[in-house]
């Protein structure tokens, strides 16, 4: 924080909206002279050189209003000590394929993947696969950089997160309560790299949990109407990012499609300027995008928060999505009768019981849902 500054809160409208959308743009969170310093930073780096503990780019949310703001919204967290450092060089759509299976090109929406965080991603193969469903998976999961050792919770992505989170193999998603982005440069046009969300889908992510866990207990891809695999997409082996009912609820006959005709949520590229800033809930899809328009690389800096609360036992360095596991799947240590998937998959089928300070707008928010439907 800035000295001389009051602290800085989201007002009850914001929260309203925050409820109802699954974001919100906090304007001018960051003072400029913060922007400026990251901004060096990155500038300078040497060729290689990972600034994902750098205090200039922690200290986006450490000393500027992003704290305060989260404080009240959110509860107490552990400062972040490494950060996701986004940042996306201009680009031509290409011919590769993604990791939804289809060529860049071919997808709509600057391509867009939306996903919800937490999920294993394993590097899309590059050549269409060939065999039946069962013979795709065990060969790609077994291209992920633990190589061949079967289907288990010790497998691995490249993305360092776990093929499932705890040993049963019930819950396959990572989860924290808010995702956090500090934008560094000018995002205000369309077509920059933006973070994509597609707003409300937050309620039907939860909504979705909740019928999971009613069918069996299991949560994420590879629990019930998730499959973990795309075998009709282009490449035979798409991840699916997220449930074929969510992707149908929000299309209609106005999206865009890819060649083969399949639908693709509309998303919102969330525009903002140097210095602004978005909250997420950890519930919505959202996405990177191609930066094909913009007017420099597009930098964003980017956190994963969780109340304290959830584990308090636990310090979190702000950049895992799979917090209740070490960063890279190691099994961490929880006293007797605490169980962190337990914790975990509660808190995905209520997702606001950890904003401490949202109680109001989340009262009001379900109670006028309630009465639109009746
Ligand atoms: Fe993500």
């Amino acid at each position: 924080m800035e000295q001389g500054s009051t602290l800085r809160k989201l007002t009850d409208d914001e929260k309203r909206r925050f409820y109802a959308d699954g974001y919100v743009i906090v304007r001018q969170a960051v003072p400029k002279a913060l922007v400026e310093a990251a901004r060096n930073r990155i500038r300078g780096a040497e060729r290689g050189e990972n600034l994902w503990m750098d205090t200039a780019l922690t200290d986006l949310v450490n000393r500027s209003d992003l704290t305060p703001v989260l404080n009240d919204a959110l509860g107490r967290f552990d400062p972040p000590s490494a950060c996701q450092v986004g940042i996306l060089k201009r680009r031509d759509p290409g011919e590769s394929f993604n990791n939804v299976g289809y060529r860049d090109c071919d997808m709509p929406y600057f391509g867009a993947e939306l996903h919800m965080d937490g999920n294993i991603t394993i590097r899309s193969p590059q050549e269409p696969m060939e065999g039946t469903p069962e013979e795709i998976y065990r060969r790609h999961i077994a291209s992920g950089p633990l190589g061949d050792i079967g289907r288990s919770a010790e497998v691995l992505g490249h993305n360092h997160t776990p093929l499932f989170q705890d040993p049963e193999m019930t819950l396959s998603l990572g989860s924290f309560n808010a995702f956090l982005f500090v934008c560094l440069n000018d995002q205000t046009e369309e077509g920059r790299g933006q973070t994509m969300v597609l707003p409300r889908s937050h309620h039907a992510s939860e909504q979705f949990f909740q019928w999971q866990r009613a069918q069996n207990g299991c949560i994420g891809p590879e629990g019930p109407g998730w499959s973990r695999l795309d075998t009709k997409a282009q490449n035979r082996c798409g991840m699916v990012y997220m449930p074929d009912t969510m992707r149908d609820a929000f299309t209609n006959a106005d999206s865009l499609t890819t060649p083969d005709g399949r639908r693709w949520p509309k998303p919102t590229p969330v525009l903002m300027e140097p210095g602004d800033a978005c909250i997420a809930t950890y519930h919505i899809l959202h996405s990177g995008s191609r930066n094909e328009r913009g007017t420099e690389s597009r930098k964003n800096i980017i956190f994963r928060i969780r109340n304290k609360s959830r584990q308090p036992g636990q310090v979190l360095t702000g950049i895992s999505d799979h917090p209740d596991r070490g960063w890279s799947g190691e099994w961490l240590e929880y006293e007797p009768g605490n169980n962190p998937w337990e914790r975990s998959k509660n808190a995905m089928c209520d997702q606001w019981a950890e904003w401490e300070g949202m109680a109001g707008a989340v009262a009001e928010g379900r109670k006028s849902a309630e009465t639109a439907k009746a």
